[in-house]
């Protein structure tokens, strides 16, 4: 795939009416169904408006993090950080914690070191594709994370896993929090659940066309093609035991810090749920590097 089109796959949705890189994607796939996401903006906005507010005490960062395992002084690497909410909780959490994160969208990255900044806080930011890390950064982490709308954005889920366990020291622990696969199969514009998409991976992309994107309609975008990739709960799994971690946790959970389709509600400031809870909106792995 072309260089400027994989970068649409960042630019869709992240330009923000700030003029600035938003993190955040959602799996609208089918164009005519953009609208429906609009409903998930103003929240983001607001999300947004609390992280440059300092605004920290959030339950979805708490959530990820409250996963990690409590070490004193570890060393933790953010694998698309966006603007690094996680990483900064991290450091506030954990005794000595430092964090590395790493992101290919330099306005992220612009993004995070203010918040960064603004937090009091001290992060080392690497911009860097995740497939280009062993390039641009070296060292060992006791601890790496990926977390909330990263996978589908990636096409090679056993490179990526790869890449994690090569920046892992033995007896490191990997741990992803992520939006659940099984949601993705659903439409995107329907209040009932409609199965829609296929559960499983293809390596040709879910790609579409659009002017402006979910988190700003008016925005110039001059890349319009937007691609996302599937990774079924087997793959992403598969992927790091092949890459030699040992998974330790699997979590499935019922809300998502986003709405993944209109059938799914929000009960609170941050949280949507499918009523009733029939399904997992979002799971987590934990995984570890043995010891050789
Ligand atoms: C939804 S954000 C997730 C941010 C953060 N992890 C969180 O929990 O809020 C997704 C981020 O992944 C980054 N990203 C996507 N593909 C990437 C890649 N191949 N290499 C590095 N960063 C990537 C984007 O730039 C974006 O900042």
């Amino acid at each position: 795939m072309p260089t400027d089109e994989l970068l649409t796959i960042v630019t869709y949705g992240m330009i923000t009416s700030f003029g600035t890189i938003l993190t955040m994607n959602k799996s609208a796939k089918d164009p005519v169904k953009i609208q429906t996401m609009f409903s998930t903006i103003a929240h983001r906005y607001d999300l947004l408006n609390k992280v440059l507010s300092l605004g920290i005490d959030r339950h979805w960062r708490k959530f990820a993090v409250n996963q990690l395992v409590k070490r004193d002084n570890a060393h933790y690497l953010d694998v698309a950080t966006g603007t690094c909410d996680v990483s900064l909780e991290i450091i506030n959490s954990f005794k000595g914690a430092r964090v590395t994160g790493v992101d290919f969208s330099e306005t992220a990255i612009e993004l995070a070191r203010k918040v960064a900044k603004r937090g009091g806080v001290e992060v080392e930011f690497v911009c860097s594709n995740v497939y280009d890390l062993p390039e641009n950064l070296e060292g060992e982490f006791d601890i790496v994370f990926t977390s909330y709308g990263v996978l589908c954005w990636l096409n090679d889920m056993e490179e990526w896993a790869r890449i994690i366990a090569h920046y892992l020291k033995p007896e490191g622990v990997f741990l992803l929090v992520e939006s659940h696969p099984f949601m993705w199969v659903f439409d995107d514009a329907s209040e009932e659940l409609n199965q829609k998409y296929s559960y499983w991976h293809n390596t040709e992309p879910i790609s579409w066309e659009e002017n402006g994107t979910y988190a700003d309609e008016n925005a110039k975008i001059t890349n319009k093609k937007s691609y996302e990739w599937q990774h079924t709960v087997s793959d992403v799994l598969n992927a790091l035991i092949k890459a030699g971690l040992t998974i330790d946790e699997i979590g499935e959970y019922p809300e998502l810090v986003w709405a993944y389709t209109p059938a799914s509600k929000r009960v609170d400031e941050e949280y949507f749920r499918i009523p009733g809870d029939p399904l997992p909106q979002c799971w987590s792995v934990q995984a570890s590097k043995r010891k050789v």
